[in-house]
C-alpha cells in the first residue's frame, strides 16, 4: 500500500525538529508578561518566510517580528515606506505556516506599514484584522502620543499592541535619515512621556530604536506593565530585537553599529540563532560599548 503522507524529505528542504518540545510551551501574552515581570529577557527576530520562521523558532526565539524591513531585505526598495498591506499578510500568513509546521512555540508580531494606520482608528483595526486573521497574535505600529488612542483602541478589541519609538523607520524621510534618536534633552523628555502613554494604552511590548543606552535604561525602569525591546539601544531593555539578515551577515552593505554577526562561529543559521538567544538571555548582548550609543 502506498503512503500519501507528505515526504518530508523533499527535494526543496526539510523543516528542522523541535529542540526539545516538552519542555517549549507556546508563548502567550501572559507569558511575555510573566517573563518581563521577573526579568527574563525576551528575544526577538525578524522572520518573513516559512523555513527561517520554523528554523528560528526550533532554536528558541521566542518572538518572530514580520517587520516592514522586509521591503529592505527581500523586496530590495531603499525604504520601508513602499510595503503595502497586502504583502505583509503574504508574509505573516508564511511565518505562521512555518511556525505551525514545526512546534508552534513562537510569537508572531505583524508589523503594520505605511499608510495602513495613519488614518484612523478604524482604518487600524481593519488593517490590524487583516494581520491577524493571517496568523499574527500581535500587531507592530511606529510612532509617538498619537499613536496611543489607536493602540487603545486596537487592545479594547482584543488585538496586543507593539509600540515602536526612537528611530522610526516610516519617518525617515521627516527624521532625515536613520540617526540615533533621543539625544536632546528635549527629544528624550519626548520619548520618555510617549512611553508612558503607550504604556498606559494598553502597549505590552516597545521597541527602541537606535537611542542612547542610558536613556533605553531609564524608560525600561519606568515601565513595568510594557516590556522594551532594543535594537541598538543598549543592554538594559526588557529584550533584544536584530533583523535577520544583518545577524546572519548577508545583508547587502556593512552592517550598523548595533549588530553582531552570529553566523560568524556559528556553522549554521540554527546555531547562530541559538547562539543569539543564549548571547540575549545571559546579557553577553548587545555590549554597551560595542552596539550602542
Ligand atoms: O521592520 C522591522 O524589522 C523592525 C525592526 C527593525 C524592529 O521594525
Amino acid at each position: 500500500m502506498t503512503s500519501t503522507a507528505p515526504n518530508n524529505a523533499s527535494p526543496y528542504g526539510t523543516l528542522p525538529p523541535a529542540s526539545s518540545p516538552a519542555t517549549r510551551k507556546p508563548i502567550s501574552l501572559p507569558r511575555l508578561h510573566e517573563m518581563h515581570a521577573r526579568g527574563e529577557k525576551i528575544t526577538m527576530l525578524t522572520a518573513y518566510d516559512a523555513t527561517f520562521a520554523a528554523v528560528a523558532d526550533a532554536a528558541g526565539v521566542e518572538t518572530l517580528l514580520v517587520g516592514d524591513s522586509l521591503g529592505m531585505v527581500c523586496q530590495g526598495l531603499s525604504s520601508t515606506v513602499g510595503v503595502t498591506l497586502e504583502t505583509m499578510r503574504y508574509h505573516v500568513e508564511s511565518v505562521h505556516r512555518g511556525v505551525q509546521r514545526v512546534q508552534g512555540t513562537a510569537w508572531i508580531i505583524g508589523d503594520l506599514p505605511y499608510g495602513s494606520y495613519h488614518e484612523s482608528k478604524e482604518q487600524a483595526f481593519r488593517s490590524a484584522a487583516v494581520l491577524m486573521q493571517a496568523g499574527a497574535h500581535m500587531v507592530k505600529l511606529e510612532g509617538g502620543g498619537w499613536t496611543a488612542d489607536t493602540t487603545r483602541f486596537l487592545v479594547e478589541r482584543g488585538i496586543p499592541v507593539c509600540a515602536h519609538l526612537g528611530l522610526t523607520p516610516q519617518s525617515v524621510h521627516a527624521l532625515g535619515g536613520y540617526r540615533v534618536q533621543g539625544k536632546t534633552e528635549a527629544s528624550a523628555m519626548q520619548l520618555k512621556r510617549d512611553a508612558l502613554e503607550l504604556q498606559d494604552a494598553g502597549a505590552t511590548l516597545l521597541v527602541l530604536e537606535m537611542v542612547p543606552a542610558a536613556l533605553s535604561a531609564e524608560v525600561t525602569l519606568a515601565l513595568p506593565q510594557c516590556a522594551t525591546i532594543g535594537i541598538g539601544a543598549g543592554v538594559d531593555t526588557a529584550g533584544q530585537v536584530l533583523v535577520l539578515h544583518d545577524m546572519l551577515g548577508v545583508n547587502l552593505g556593512k552592517n550598523a553599529k548595533f549588530v553582531r554577526n552570529f553566523m560568524a562561529d556559528a556553522g549554521s543559521v540554527r546555531g547562530a540563532m541559538e547562539a543569539y538567544v543564549r548571547a540575549v538571555k545571559d546579557g553577553s548582548f548587545p555590549v554597551n560599548s560595542e552596539h550602542a550609543w
